[in-house]
């Protein structure tokens, strides 16, 4: 069972030919509401490729919680851990370029009323693997993280969107994920210009809190550094790209459910990234993440 600790969102998407300068007023040339959240999106894209899946978050009272928790339930995920609090479900504002780039405005609305309140501990139980983000509430975060290094499952930590980590119960994390801005970012420090700076950026990270670290690079692909000292880079494949929203919720959800089936590390991440790659082919953060018979065709099995 992976267990996915996390936001759930509304997303509301204007396709636009640039992302507006402060102060501009731009005319979209579409609109469209998706599912998305990064929790409930790594949710989706793990039990796609036919992972049991328990997704822990939260949604407001609102017909938007209605929706979350019924695609959630559509996609085969155990939506009972989802709570329904007053108000208004999470929100994302995102606009999406010519290029597939995405601005996005997260509104927390539900999410923000997670707490350490709720038993989690309970809620960890058959947990081989746990994947949290960073939308949600530190103190959620933290009591997740706990709750799943002490059932024994392999814990995830995505630093998406990235914060300060000194917050953040590091000593529960088997392995960070991060993209290449964002492992800078919590180094306090420029985004690398080569793969070898990024890659030295993740060994440092690695070090610093013991732990294993996946860098994801984009058309790049990914590189990590194992806690046991491994590393290596599994290169992207050529796409085409329509929206890039939720590619990198895409490639964690698959990471996990790859590993849930005892696949090592740099298996898992190729599978990641093949199902990433697939993923940015459509509008809209889940629309284009792939089933199972998608990735091994792309894998050429
Ligand atoms: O990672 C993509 C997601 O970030 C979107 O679905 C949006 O809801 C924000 O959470
Ligand atoms: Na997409």
């Amino acid at each position: 069972m992976i267990v996915v600790a996390g936001s759930a969102n509304i997303d509301l998407v204007a396709r636009v030919s640039h992302h507006p300068e402060p102060g501009e007023t731009l005319m979209a040339s579409g609109y469209a509401v998706h599912q998305g959240g990064k929790g409930a999106n790594q949710a989706v894209a793990a039990a796609r490729l036919g992972a049991p899946v328990r997704f822990l978050g939260a949604a407001g009272d609102d017909d938007f919680g209605n929706q979350i928790v019924a695609n959630l339930t559509a996609e085969g995920i155990d939506a009972d851990g989802v709570q329904r609090f007053p108000g208004s479900s999470g929100i994302a504002l995102i606009t999406v370029d010519n290029d597939g780039e995405n601005r996005i405005v997260v509104v927390p609305g539900a999410n923000g009323q997670l707490d350490d309140s709720r038993d989690l501990a309970g809620a960890m139980g058959g947990a081989t693997a746990l994947l949290v983000q960073l939308e949600t509430p530190t103190a959620f975060v933290n009591a997740a993280l706990a709750a799943g290094h002490a059932a024994g499952a392999e814990v995830i930590l995505n630093a998406a969107p990235a914060a300060p980590l000194k917050a953040f119960a590091m000593d529960a994390v088997d392995w960070l994920m991060v993209n290449a801005g964002e492992a800078a970012f919590v180094l306090g420090e420029r985004e690398g210009a080569t793969r070898d700076e990024t890659a030295d950026q993740a060994r440092r990270l690695a070090k610093q809190y013991d732990i294993g670290v996946i860098v994801t690079l984009g058309a790049d692909g990914a590189l990590w550094i194992g806690r046991d000292g491994s590393q290596g880079h599994v290169p992207g494949r050529p796409t085409t790209v329509v929206d890039t929203t939720g590619a990198g919720d895409t490639f964690a959800g698959a990471f996990a459910a790859a590993r849930a089936e005892g696949q090592s590390v740099e298996d898992a991440i190729r599978m990641a990234g093949v199902a990433a790659s697939l993923s940015v082919g459509a509008a809209g953060a889940r629309a284009g993440m792939p089933d199972r018979s998608a990735v091994r065709a792309a894998m050429g099995e």
